[in-house]
């Protein structure tokens, strides 16, 4: 556990921060302008808010940090579950999956793409340079090296070689992210002209079967902006957010006028009437509302998320849970 831990009260926090008001109608939050500020799920969005808020710090675009923050994730090999330090997939490839999104709607996506470090700015790339919203694949690669990106030779590290090989002497398939395994960087910001932006990016479930795909690249599960109302991202067993359109459905809940912590528990309240058994998965969303106003929340216990602010310095969140 860091030492730059810090368990932030939301209660009191809220209440420094907050004044409710009303704004067409329905209950809306307030804060003193909260901007700019980047929130990234798990203790290795410290690191990417880091890079991101260079950026966001200097007055720069919401897109852009979080195109670069995730990048820090992604360039991390010892990370396992984000770029090509991943665990790969039960056939030994590892296969990465990335969305981003802007103020504008504008959107980019990449999945089961292989030995490309920055699946994140091949996705950018999608969303600025093509008509598309998703390239997939051998399509996504053959896109990704025509527009100058490096194809990386090794398959896996030693270290993901090496699990894999242990996973295979059982080969058990259990496609469950439980509260100890970390999964996927969502990032989403909120910059110095009040527009909203989010980026997405994993390696995925551990030991998948080839081809499978999560929420992380699909707009709406693992990440959802509206600029008009605040932005979400997702974390956890993919399949679980996608059944609800996770993403989309902490936005719209903020957009009827819910806090940011109060829309991921609606949609985490929707996740656990499943009908699978989401006992022992985790699913954590983290929002950000357009006034600078930010919560998560979590299925499990032990899911956490990174702020960085003019106010909070990079500081570790732990996320309310359900159960
Ligand atoms: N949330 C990442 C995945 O399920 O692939």
């Amino acid at each position: 556990m860091t030492s730059r831990r810090t368990f932030i009260k939301f209660s009191a926090f809220s209440a420094a921060l907050l004044s409710v008001g009303k704004s067409m109608g329905s209950p809306r939050l307030h804060t003193s302008s909260e901007k700019p500020i980047v929130l990234s799920t798990w203790e290795h969005g410290l690191a990417a808010n880091e890079d991101a808020w260079k950026i966001l710090s200097a007055n720069g675009k919401a897109i852009d940090a979080v195109e670069k923050g995730v990048m820090n994730t992604e360039e991390n090999l010892k990370n396992q579950s984000v770029g090509l330090g991943g665990l790969p997939d039960r056939d030994g490839h590892v296969t990465l999956d990335a969305c981003i999104m802007d103020e504008l709607g504008n959107c980019g996506s990449v999945c089961c793409l292989e030995h490309i470090k920055h699946p994140i700015s091949v996705a950018r790339m999608v969303m600025d340079k093509t008509p598309h919203v998703i390239l997939v694949g051998d399509g996504a690669l053959k896109f990704a090296l025509n527009h100058g990106f490096t194809k990386e030779t090794f398959d896996r590290t030693p270290e993901a070689d090496k699990a894999w090989k242990e996973w295979l002497i059982k080969a058990q398939y259990k496609p469950i992210i439980n509260v100890e395994n970390h999964d996927t960087i969502g990032m989403i910001a909120l910059d110095a002209a009040g527009n909203l932006s989010g980026s997405c990016t994993t390696s995925g479930l551990a030991y998948k079967m080839h081809g499978r795909v999560g929420d992380s690249p699909i707009i709406g599960a693992g990440l959802f902006v509206d600029n008009e109302v605040g932005a979400a991202a997702a974390t956890g067993t993919g399949e679980e957010v996608i059944r609800v359109c996770g993403s989309h459905t902490v936005v719209e809940m903020m957009r009827a006028g819910h806090s940011p912590e109060e829309a991921c528990r609606i949609a985490v309240e929707r996740v656990s009437k499943s009908p699978k058994n989401v006992k022992e998965m985790q699913i954590g969303f983290i929002a950000i509302n357009k006034h600078g106003e930010f919560g998560g929340y979590a299925l499990q216990n032990g899911f956490n998320f990174a702020v960085h602010s003019n106010k909070i310095n990079n500081e570790l969140c732990d996320a309310k849970h359900l159960w």
